[in-house]
């Protein structure tokens, strides 16, 4: 069988000859308990470990991160490849000759093409840079020293600048390229007149770097401020999404292989990464201007836990920003921020107060939840009593948000000390604001609308898999495929697929007929955590019997249906039987759950 573009036999047989343990074992240092080897997770920030790998079921799967995966996943992670690179890396390793490329000839298209723009865009990189050293791009040059930056600080962030219109693109001409790929890079665009030009003309160029340390677009600042936006930036193409850039994590990875650091700072602009790396904060990468994206998280969390964020002076308070800072939160990232004075960016800060007077921010960067606090707090003026109250409803409704007990309570004693009102107090208000708004959930929201909790059944399904799948002793195989969920449905389908071939299926199997990536429920019947269930093997008796209920009720209501829809009497007489022989085995089987 072909799957992902490769026989299924062959897939086998690089796995079998890159073992996963000792294949991880090249990247991470692991240690042997029981059947699993423990290691600090690659793929996030930590310092007990919580990755495990599963040589018998030949997968890995992170406590912490939750990030799982084969041995090809895992290589497609860490060095942050494409599957048929993955694959290739790992051939290389065994001596192995990788088979051509068979099925979807769009997937090989499509990384050919990726790998060219990528090329292009390095190119143009290379040819901008050498235009600041000419007598044409000696304005921009001044500019670029104007601003305080050395050859040392254009060469390390690649900088160049792009002067006229056409130079460019005649340049990369004749390298070889032609105008659709330039047009597809995002470097060129074709003229009313019908010629292709260079789109990002008198302008520096700050070329955007990928974590691989691939070219993959620009942010262009104009070199004369004018009747044209400030910067322009490569549009979305193949290889550049400006929502999930982060600029710097080139030189962020290389640092951490240099020496450690706990934190990243996170700015809006090049410029001000630039600033910061030039005053010795070479932890800071920055998000190029637009609101903090998960893509941004989960890039960042690869590097630390703890984020500090340090926007410009006018844009930390605003409401969007805070919700683009929530979304670091969700990722488990710690959030702290700064708040610059007088409208300023980093940059102008450092340049009017100095590095030490920025560190002293840094010091005494504020909790996410201090902060928010601090920036409501600052619309009202705490003296006057109505504004007074009408602060305290705002905080606690940021409040009622908080996840735990314990950071509710903090706050409350924060609040509280704020507005001089006595704690019990608040915590009553708080409580009746947490009850309000659950009641206005419940009857304000439609079916549909509702969040997806699982349902005891949907949990019912998980378990029985998950025990099937990590082959728990008391798993047995159900007489039928009744998983309603579709992703649940065609995992079982896959494991009664392999048994009646004869195959005992590692977990690691299912990262090649699945991808896991796009389907959570797969995913996580992969990660499934068996902590939380005291008696796994009564539980397990348990999830089967619901099942086969629910099959049963549902039998039950079409029955039901059937009746109130017949009108022919033999039909209904002898529905009823069947109804009453359903409903007795329903109560038998409820009662022996
Ligand atoms: P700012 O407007 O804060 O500029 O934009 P800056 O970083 O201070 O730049 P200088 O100091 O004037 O040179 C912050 C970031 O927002 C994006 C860019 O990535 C910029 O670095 N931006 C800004 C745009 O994409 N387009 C714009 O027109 C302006
Ligand atoms: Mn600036």
């Amino acid at each position: 069988m072909i799957n992902k573009g490769y026989d299924d036999s062959f897939i086998e047989r690089l796995k079998f000859n890159n073992d996963i343990i000792s294949t991880i074992g090249k990247y991470v240092t692991l240690n042997q308990k029981g059947k699993t080897h423990w290691g600090n997770c690659p793929f996030h920030s930590e310092k007990t470990p919580s990755f495990a790998v599963n040589g018998m079921e030949q997968f890995y799967h992170c406590f912490g991160c939750g990030e799982s995966g084969d041995v090809i996943r895992f290589i497609e992670k860490i060095e942050n490849v494409d599957f048929m690179t993955a694959i290739k890396i790992l051939a290389d390793a065994a001596g192995m000759e990788v088979p051509s490329f068979v099925g979807d000839d769009n997937v090989k298209e499509k990384k050919e093409k990726k790998d060219l723009l990528v090329k292009a865009n390095k190119d143009a990189a290379i040819y901008y840079n050498k235009m600041l050293y000419t007598e044409k791009g000696k304005d921009a040059l001044n500019y670029l020293t104007g601003r305080g930056l050395n050859k040392e600080a254009i060469n390390k962030f690649g900088l160049g600048a792009s002067i006229d219109w056409l130079d460019m693109v005649n340049y990369m001409k004749r390298l070889g390229y032609n105008e659709q790929t330039l047009q597809e890079a995002g470097l060129a665009d074709k003229g009313e007149k019908g010629g292709f030009y260079d789109i990002m003309a008198e302008r520096i160029m700050f070329p955007i770097i990928n974590s691989f340390g691939e070219v993959i677009g620009f942010s262009a600042r104009a070199i004369k401020d004018g009747k044209f936006a400030k910067y322009r930036n490569t549009a979305q193409t193949l290889v550049f999404d400006k929502s999930k850039v982060v600029y710097g994590i080139d030189l962020l990875k290389k640092l951490k292989r240099a020496e450690n650091f706990d934190e990243v700072i996170i700015v809006e602009g090049q410029m001000d990464t630039i600033a910061m790396h030039n005053a010795g904060f070479s932890n800071t990468v920055a998000c190029m201007g637009t609101a903090l994206t998960k893509y941004h998280a989960k890039e960042l969390k690869r590097f630390t836990d703890k984020i500090i964020v340090s926007f410009d002076g006018d844009t930390a308070g605003q409401k969007a920003t805070f919700r683009s800072l929530e979304i670091l939160e969700e990722e488990n990232l710690k959030v702290y921020v700064i708040s610059l004075p007088e409208k300023l960016d980093p940059d102008e800060f450092i340049k009017n107060y100095g590095k030490e007077a920025y560190q002293k921010l840094l010091d005494e960067a504020l909790p996410l939840n201090d902060y928010k606090l601090k920036a409501i707090a600052s619309e009202f003026d705490l003296d006057d009593n109505i504004e007074r109250i009408k602060f305290i409803d705002k905080a606690l409704e940021e409040i009622r948000l908080l996840k735990s007990i314990n950071e509710r309570e903090i706050y409350l004693k924060q609040l509280s000390e704020k507005t001089r009102v006595d704690v019990n107090t608040l915590q009553r208000d708080l409580e009746y604001k947490i009850f309000t708004s659950s009641q206005t959930q419940n009857s304000g929201q439609g079916v549909e609308e509702q969040p997806k909790a699982k349902d005891a059944s949907f949990r019912s399904e998980e378990f029985i898999l998950a025990s099937i799948l990590h082959k728990k002793p008391y798993a047995e195989l159900l007489d039928k495929n009744i998983f309603k969920n579709s992703s649940h449905n065609k995992l079982y389908e896959f494991i009664l697929k392999s048994q009646n071939l004869g195959k005992e299926i590692k977990i690691g199997d299912v990262f090649i007929a699945f991808d896991t990536q796009k389907d959570e429920g797969i995913k996580d019947i992969i990660n499934y955590n068996f902590d939380a269930i005291n008696n796994t093997e009564k539980y397990f008796r348990e999830c089967v019997k619901n099942l086969q209920l629910e099959v049963l009720l549902k039998k039950q209501q079409d029955i039901i249906a059937q009746i109130q829809n017949t009108d022919v009497k033999e039909q209904k007489i002898l529905l009823m039987q069947k109804l009453s022989e359903l409903t007795k085995q329903i109560n038998i089987q409820k009662k022996t759950n």
